[in-house]
């Protein structure tokens, strides 16, 4: 297959076929209600890059207890729903498929963002760094509370009646955050994990939750439908430091995943946001790990892409900033035409401006 053609090829993830190899990465905008409910503008955004191969939509909160930001989408009420379930008509009217990525933030929260000012939970009670955003702006996150081991049910229960709701509201699929310093992350790694639990100490035990979460939402979805995103080398969110052995816990992860017939593994390949390049870590061998799709991400641009989908490095590539400025981004990659970079002050919150329309100046 030539170069150019592998980027624009059709493909499946699991039972999810998609019509080129372009995915748009899960971005998180900021411009639900505080109820977690997503406006019309939603809807004619996701509509306008419909053309990718995958929208993976923005980080939305399994319960109110996973909210971390304010203005943030949820899928844990009816009206939550009904406005996702328009957003997927559209894209689907366009051509396009959608994922719901499922989200709980762990300790990556604030107090004014739970129910009754409650403390948010992790695996153990260890500050995080980095901020929020709180409908007071931006604030250090509040100090976790410790989950009891009789609380972990309910969580996965949480997970299971989320993935039944991204099904209620026609999304193609789901993919379970694992990544980004959240909750599952959290439990991950041993830097945020101090349990003495079944849930904390060896890799196996740290991978545990997650391993039941996806068991849940497979449940409900089948595993041909159900994704997860990984970064095991980025710290970029709440200043997470490192597991002590990146490698060797992603890699377990990656093939009890794969022995469970899950459609794609979806990773961050380095730190977020800066070029990949990860010494200590080999993507490859994650990769070779887990016999499903394997989505590449983070500072990709046009030629990588061409490259790492020819090689067969990925199946398909997730762009994410490029997708702000660019809803016809397949276009313009298929193309070659230039790219828009959208002013960083509109990523999050706001209207129409910088997520639906940019000024014909910026536009050029
Ligand atoms: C505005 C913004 C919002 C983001 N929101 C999410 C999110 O909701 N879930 C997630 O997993 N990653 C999120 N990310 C990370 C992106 O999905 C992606 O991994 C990152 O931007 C690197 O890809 P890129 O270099 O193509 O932009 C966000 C990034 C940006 C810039």
């Amino acid at each position: 297959m030539s170069t150019t053609t592998a980027l624009f090829s059709p493909t499946h993830l699991g039972a999810i076929e998609v019509s080129n190899r372009i995915a748009m990465a899960p971005l998180t905008r900021s411009r639900a209600g505080m109820d977690g409910v997503q406006t019309p503008l939603a809807v004619e955004y996701y509509r306008q890059r419909a053309s990718a191969g995958l929208l993976i939509a923005e980080a939305t909160n399994i319960s109110r207890q996973g909210r971390g930001y304010a203005y943030t989408p949820g899928i844990y009420t009816d009206a939550q729903v009904s406005a996702w379930k328009a957003v997927t008509d559209a894209v689907h009217a366009a051509g396009g498929k959608i994922v719901m990525q499922l989200w709980h933030v762990g300790r990556m929260s604030h107090a004014s963002l739970q129910e009754g000012g409650a403390a948010p939970v992790a695996p153990s009670a260890l500050q995080a760094g980095g901020s929020v955003f709180t409908e007071q702006g931006f604030q250090p996150p509040s100090m976790p509370r410790a989950l009891a081991t009789d609380e972990i049910p309910g969580l996965i229960e949480d997970y299971r009646q989320a993935a039944l709701r991204a099904r209620a509201a026609g999304f193609d699929g789901v993919e379970v955050h694992a990544a980004n310093g959240y909750l599952l992350e959290q439990f991950l790694r041993d830097s945020t994990n101090q349990r003495t639990d079944r849930y904390g100490g060896s890799i196996e035990n740290r991978a545990r939750l997650t391993l039941e979460v996806v068991e849940a939402v497979a449940g409900v979805w089948g595993a041909d439908r159900v994704g997860l995103r990984l970064s095991p080398l980025s710290t970029a969110i709440g200043d997470t430091p490192l597991d002590s052995t990146p490698m060797q816990t992603h890699g377990y992860l990656a093939g009890r995943l794969s022995a469970m017939g899950l459609a794609y593994l979806h990773v961050v390949e380095g730190q977020m946001h800066s070029d990949n390049g990860a010494d200590a870590f080999d993507i490859r061998a994650l990769r070779a790990a887990f016999a499903g799709a394997y989505i590449a991400n983070n500072s990709y641009d046009r030629q990588r892409a061409l490259d790492a989908t020819a090689q067969g490095r990925a199946d398909m590539v997730a762009f994410g900033r490029a997708f702000i400025g660019n809803p016809d981004l397949v276009e313009r990659l298929q193309h070659n035409r230039p790219l828009f970079d959208a002013p960083v002050a509109g990523y999050f919150g706001g209207g129409a401006e910088g997520y639906t329309q940019f000024t014909r100046e910026q536009a050029a």
